[in-house]
């Protein structure tokens, strides 16, 4: 109960004080012209306005241009890797991997973007892989290594770029729960690894975890897609007072899938609930109101807790909405954690300390709170996490790419001799042979 009355005095005073700078995440200027015209190379048309550092302070790389740092050249596969399927399931746009659609169509006017293989740094072959949905939008991971495989084999077929690396150059976007892992499940996820064809290509995925066979090295960890007009369209004036403590909305329990209980969310979900589930500063249901983005914005903490794997739109969420992300899911490896200071903007608590949340965030002095939501307020950050149409420089396309330039130039290992071979192609499970 201390702690409680503790918790309310925090809660009145951050009412009373707190104005929280302005959500302006969409920035209009330096705008990219993204538009499906811009298909081949030959009508590549490229619009990128006067890109330069953007306010905030020199030299941060949340805020590096990586035009004239690196070539990135697009293959150009048949529609029945990419548009085609898009064109069966257009809500394939909104789920939270549509990061592979959006990256695909940014690359194609990108500035970056080169039609000249030789001079090229990197290669991007776009297959949409994570947008075959079930009824209920779900999206069904088991056609892609098959998609992939069958796509790997066509452009190793029909230039000579992949071989001479083994897709050391080459990146491919892979926002599936857990990457090229190709499975919702994580035992299952663990058991398959990441596809064997993809072992020496550069992942770009929402899934990041330490230690875990389905991020390798080198890999880019990205936010998970969030639809930006609808959140922009869900902003309510920055002053509004923060009067909720903690809010969550989703899951606690996923009983279809563990019955038993305790192996989703590794028992942390299940924790917030029962010891919290009655406590008047957390706002915590599984029921999602119409008004959850603007709830978040009312609030001071949003829990962030693992699910299935440890990414969700809640940590997206969070950032934008100016609400500070409790993250609970040990060892995550955060978007972008090169760039973004997820120490100083969030608050991290282990899974086993689920049960003292409540006296960890209210023993968070308030001139920590305001910190923390100084920092979330910078556009920058915001803008970081968003795959904006048109594109907007330093948002996640651009941090991408800038992941993409730092890891240059490749080191010598890149290059395979020739006649050296490092991948092996009948690897992995007899199913994911067959062809697509
Ligand atoms: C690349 O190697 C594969 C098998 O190792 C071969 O079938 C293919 O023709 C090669 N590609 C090119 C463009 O030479
Ligand atoms: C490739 O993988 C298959 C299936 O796991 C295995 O039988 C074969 O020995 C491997 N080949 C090489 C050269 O390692």
């Amino acid at each position: 109960m201390r702690s409680w009355s503790r918790g309310i005095f925090v809660l009145l005073y951050l009412a009373l004080l707190l104005k929280t700078e302005g959500l302006k995440f969409h920035r209009s200027d330096h705008t990219e012209r993204i538009s499906d015209s811009a298909g081949s190379c030959s009508e590549m048309d490229v619009f990128w306005g006067n890109l330069g550092n953007v306010g905030g302070s020199a030299g941060d790389v949340l805020e590096d241009n990586p035009v004239g740092r690196l070539k990135v050249f697009v293959y150009e596969l048949p529609s029945k890797y990419n548009k085609k399927i898009l064109q069966k399931d257009q809500r394939c746009l909104n789920h939270m991997f549509a990061a592979e659609i959006f990256m695909h169509r940014f690359l194609l006017s990108s500035a970056v973007r080169t039609c000249n293989p030789e001079e090229a740094d990197w290669f991007y072959t776009p297959v949409y892989s994570t947008c075959d949905l079930t009824p209920n939008g779900l999206p069904l991971p088991f056609k892609s290594p098959r998609m992939m495989r069958s796509a790997i084999q066509l452009i190793s077929s029909n230039w000579p770029y992949w071989n001479r690396t083994e897709g050391a150059d080459h990146f491919f976007i892979v926002p599936h729960d857990f990457g090229a892992c190709f499975h919702y499940q994580e035992e299952k996820a663990i058991e398959r690894g990441i596809l064997p064809l993809l072992q020496r290509a550069t992942l770009v995925q929402t899934f990041g975890q330490r230690n875990h066979v389905c991020l390798k090295d080198g890999s880019i960890t990205i936010p998970p897609y969030a639809p930006p007009q609808k959140m922009q369209s869900h902003l309510i004036p920055p002053d509004t007072p923060r009067s909720i403590f903690v809010y969550f909305r989703g899951l606690f329990y996923d009983v279809g899938n563990d019955p038993e209980g305790g192996y989703y969310a590794r028992g942390a979900r299940a924790a917030v609930w029962e010891n919290f589930k009655n406590n008047p500063l957390f706002d915590i249901s599984t029921e999602h109101p119409t008004t959850y983005y603007e709830d978040m914005q009312r609030a001071i903490f949003c829990l962030c807790p693992l699910g299935w794997a440890p990414w969700s739109p809640r940590l997206v969420e969070a950032v934008i909405f100016g609400c500070i992300p409790v993250i609970i899911a040990d060892d995550i490896v955060l978007p972008f954690a090169d760039a973004i200071p997820w120490e100083d903007i969030g608050v991290f608590v282990a899974e086993k300390d689920v049960p003292n949340l409540d006296t960890i965030l209210t023993s968070i002095r308030p001139e920590e709170i305001l910190r923390k939501q100084r920092l979330l307020a910078n556009p920058s950050m915001k803008q970081a996490m968003l795959f904006p149409t048109p594109a907007q420089s330093g948002d996640a396309f651009h941090q991408i790419l800038n992941g993409l330039a730092r890891k240059l130039p490749h080191d010598k290992s890149t290059y395979l001799k020739p006649g050296e071979k490092s991948l092996n192609w009948t690897a992995g499970p007899v199913g994911d042979l067959k062809p697509w």
